[in-house]
This record gives C-alpha cells, structure tokens and sequence, in this order.
C-alpha cells in the first residue's frame, strides 16, 4: 500500500453497488479529488463470491457475513479504486465517515448519504496491513500507475 506515512501511501476504497445504482459515483470521487489524493487505479466490476468472502474474510463469524457477500456480488457492480497520498489511509476513514451512518459525521459521505449500516455506500481499507491486503486482492500490479498529478498547465 506504498509507503506508510509517506505521500505515496495507498489505500483501497470501494464504492458499493448502492453507491452505483444511486448513482453517486462521481459524488464520491470528487470528495476524495477535492481532498488532494491521487487516483492510481480504478475499475468497476461485479466480484466472484470467491474475491468478495476473501475480501470480507476477517467478517466471516459475524451474523451479517452472508448477506453482505450476497449483496456485494449481487450483479450490480462496485466500483474499486486505490487512492494514494499522504495519511490516506486515515483520511479516507474519516472522508467516508462511521461504519454506522447513524455515528456518521453530516460531513462524511456515509453521514451525507446514507442511513443504513447494510447499504453504508462505500469502503475503505482500516488500517495499512488491510489496505495492502486489499489492494493486492482488488488489483494487479499493473493496474496501478504512477503519473504526477496537478501538472495540467505544463508546457508540453
Ligand atoms: P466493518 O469492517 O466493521 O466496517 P467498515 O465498512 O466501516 O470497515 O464492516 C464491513 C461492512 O459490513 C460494513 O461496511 C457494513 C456491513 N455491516 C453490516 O451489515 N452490519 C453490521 O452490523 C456491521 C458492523 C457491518
């Protein structure tokens, strides 16, 4: 997940399929463009069961573990990404807000838009050993670029 603390630091976000069929894709990446991270990779798919109970795997004793693999790989698709910059990892935790939208702070996406815990929009890696865990799983090595960003008035 790049390296910690560091500008290159990554983390992996996912927007789930009821962020895509309310169609708040855009919403949601704006807010982490707007906050200055770079978008290194992205792909929108619907997981195999395989890929969404491996990403949820530490979940696989709680009650809602099923439901929540059924929902993920219900056909429609999420949308994953890797976001890179400085304490992404924490920042986007704090972007996307409580697990549950009722602790969500209004000013995080999941306290702007959501209502439910089990329709909370959107994930994103805890912590730096799951964000690397989750990245490896979501994306291949050369999925992920590396550019410069903000260099748009650069004389080419
Ligand atoms: P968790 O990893 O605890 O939260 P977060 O997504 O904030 O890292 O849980 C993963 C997802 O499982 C959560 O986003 C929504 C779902 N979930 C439920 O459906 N019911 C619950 O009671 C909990 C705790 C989570």
């Amino acid at each position: 997940a790049g390296e910690k603390g560091t500008a290159t630091e990554r983390s992996f976000v996912m927007i789930k399929p009821d962020g895509v069929s309310r169609q708040l894709v855009g919403k949601i990446i704006s807010r982490f463009e707007e906050r200055g991270y770079k978008l290194v990779a992205i792909k929108s798919l619907t997981p195999s069961p395989a890929l969404a109970k491996e990403h949820y795997s530490d979940l696989s004793a709680r009650p809602f573990y099923g439901g929540l693999v059924k929902y993920i790989t219900s056909g429609t698709p999420v949308v994953a990404m890797v976001w890179e910059g400085k304490d992404v990892i924490k920042q986007g935790r704090r972007i996307v807000g409580a697990t549950n939208p009722l602790d969500a702070h209004p000013g995080s996406i999941r306290g702007q838009y959501s209502v439910s815990v089990g329709r909370n929009l959107i994930h994103a890696s805890d912590a730096f050993d799951s964000a690397t865990k989750e990245i490896g799983l979501w994306f291949a090595p050369e999925e992920l670029s590396e550019y410069e960003v903000g260099q748009i008035s650069k004389p080419v």
